[in-house]
């Protein structure tokens, strides 16, 4: 067995591991990505040995420098990262040790343990700022897409069946809301991320001094008001990777709403729909059909929810037998966590760009929302207005509406057309119920309908207005 020899098992041990046990054990070829999180930690961790005395100046200045030219190294692509000194952590601080000698004291007070813990955290608050950023993003191209088409009418759907008459902004801004709920949660689990593990050493903390504030400030784990936020207890601190599955759970919501989004769009672009048109850069053809265009970015988004939700179970599977307190097992949180963050953030920002190149096709959404079958609601509101109880209102207009089906002129087969609702006459409403009236019909004007919705959150022309000024201004 060819034999490597990573820098943890020196002393207590005779030989490196086998290659074979090296590559199952290795975290490097995905944690490596936490380098710069790994160099701010250590330099805020090496300013506070400084500060307590167990580096001199001259060899906190050494250990700084030595880490910024490592920084500079990994930036230009030419660091080589040794799958034998196993993960991140050690590949730094090896490089680090050949550069300085003084290197050999970074470790003083510090495990592995709470340094991958930190490093997460310090990744993950980075990493939800961005999110955070894209998910602005997403928001404003609802908001600009509704109110570019604001006079825009659909029906809206329950059942995936024509309801009643929406604006299109309302739809859309149904999203925002979602959106706007991701955003709250996001910045909740933010301020669990944002607390500072370091000093908890490998679960017991240290027998050293360490300065546990100063690092904290240093590394901006503060709260609004600027108090430095730790952890209090070394065992749960080095185990502890709730803030990792809050993160998760968050994304997957996220990931559950772009994709139904998605799923609308996907309706709406079909020809039997027709409602938009997405612009050929943000589609594909077929390889075999000529005329196809197909809306994958929404496709993959509805499809990349489900790996999603895999990463939040994974990860909740990964802890729930874990005895305490840190354990190899919790290597495996690292690709978890990475693939949600990645997947949100990317289908986030291609669903934006995808909607800022979408078209509304205002005549096929008119003729859709122009059923007067969609406003038999309102006709019942009508006879409540004039006093009848809505039960009985509901009755009398389904009365009404199987009066129309049986309307009309017999086609050649004998068959009778059925009537558009709007189309019976005064008499033919009377011959169901005394009630209607001459202002009856008056009801199927679908623009003075939208009028009536005026509830706080209904999609009335005014309150939808409302609504849309509201996001643009919270948004801007
Ligand atoms: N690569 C490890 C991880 O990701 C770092 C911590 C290792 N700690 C240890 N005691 N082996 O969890």
């Amino acid at each position: 067995m060819k034999k490597t020899s990573p820098v943890s098992r020196s002393g207590r041990f005779a030989g490196g591991p086998g290659a074979d046990v090296a590559q199952f054990t290795e975290s490097i070829s995905f944690d490596q990505r936490l380098w710069r999180h790994d160099i701010l930690g250590s330099l805020a961790h090496a300013a506070m040995l400084q500060k307590i005395g167990v580096l001199t100046r001259a060899e906190h200045a050494a250990i700084a420098r030595g880490l910024k030219a490592i920084a500079r190294k990994i930036e230009d692509g030419k660091f080589q990262w040794q799958p034998a000194l196993e993960d991140v952590h050690m590949n730094l601080e090896a490089e680090l040790t050949r550069r300085v000698p003084a290197g050999a004291k970074l470790h003083t007070g510090r495990s592995r343990n709470d340094q991958v813990a930190l490093d997460l955290r310090l990744w993950l608050r980075d990493e939800i700022v961005l999110l955070l950023g894209e998910i602005a993003g997403l928001q404003r191209a609802l908001v600009t897409l509704g109110a570019k088409n604001s006079d825009v009418l659909i029906p809206g759907y329950t059942h995936l069946q024509r309801a009643q008459p929406v604006y299109f902004a309302h739809h859309l801004l149904a999203y925002v809301e979602m959106l706007e709920r991701d955003c709250e949660r996001l910045w909740d689990c933010h301020s669990r991320v944002n607390v500072c593990p370091l000093g908890s050493g490998a679960l017991a903390g240290s027998t050293l001094p360490l300065n546990r504030v100063l690092v904290a400030k240093l590394l901006g784990f503060v709260d609004a008001n600027g108090k430095p936020q730790l952890t209090q207890n070394s065992m749960d601190a080095v185990s502890d990777r709730d803030f990792a599955v809050e993160f998760c759970a968050a994304a997957a919501l996220l990931a559950v709403h772009l994709s139904r989004l998605a799923e609308d769009v996907i309706l709406w672009a079909s020809a039997e729909f027709n409602f938009i048109k997405i612009a050929d850069a943000y589609t594909t053809g077929s390889s075999l059909m000529p005329q196809k265009k197909n809306p994958d970015i929404a496709e993959l988004a509805r499809g990349k929810s489900g790996r999603v939700i895999g990463n939040l179970v994974a990860l909740l599977t990964l802890l729930k037998g874990l005895p305490m307190t840190y354990n190899r097992d919790l290597q495996e949180d690292k690709e978890r966590l990475f693939d949600s963050a990645d997947t949100v953030r990317a289908t986030t920002r291609l669903m934006a760009a995808m909607l800022r190149n979408t078209k509304v096709n205002h005549q096929t959404c008119l003729a859709a929302a122009s059923d007067p079958a969609l406003l038999a609601t309102d006709l019942a509101d009508y006879l409540v207005r004039k006093g009848m109880p809505f039960r009985k209102a509901h009755h009398v207009v389904g009365a009404v509406v199987a009066l129309a089906e049986k309307s009309g002129s017999p086609s050649h087969t004998g068959a009778k057309a059925g009537k558009p609702l709007n189309k019976l006459s005064l008499a033919e409403l009377q011959s169901v119920d005394k009630s209607f009236g001459r202002d009856a019909r008056g009801v199927f004007d679908l623009k003075r309908a939208m009028t009536r919705r005026n509830l706080t959150g209904a999609p009335g022309t005014k309150e939808v207005a409302k609504q849309l000024a509201r996001w643009r201004q919270l948004l801007s």
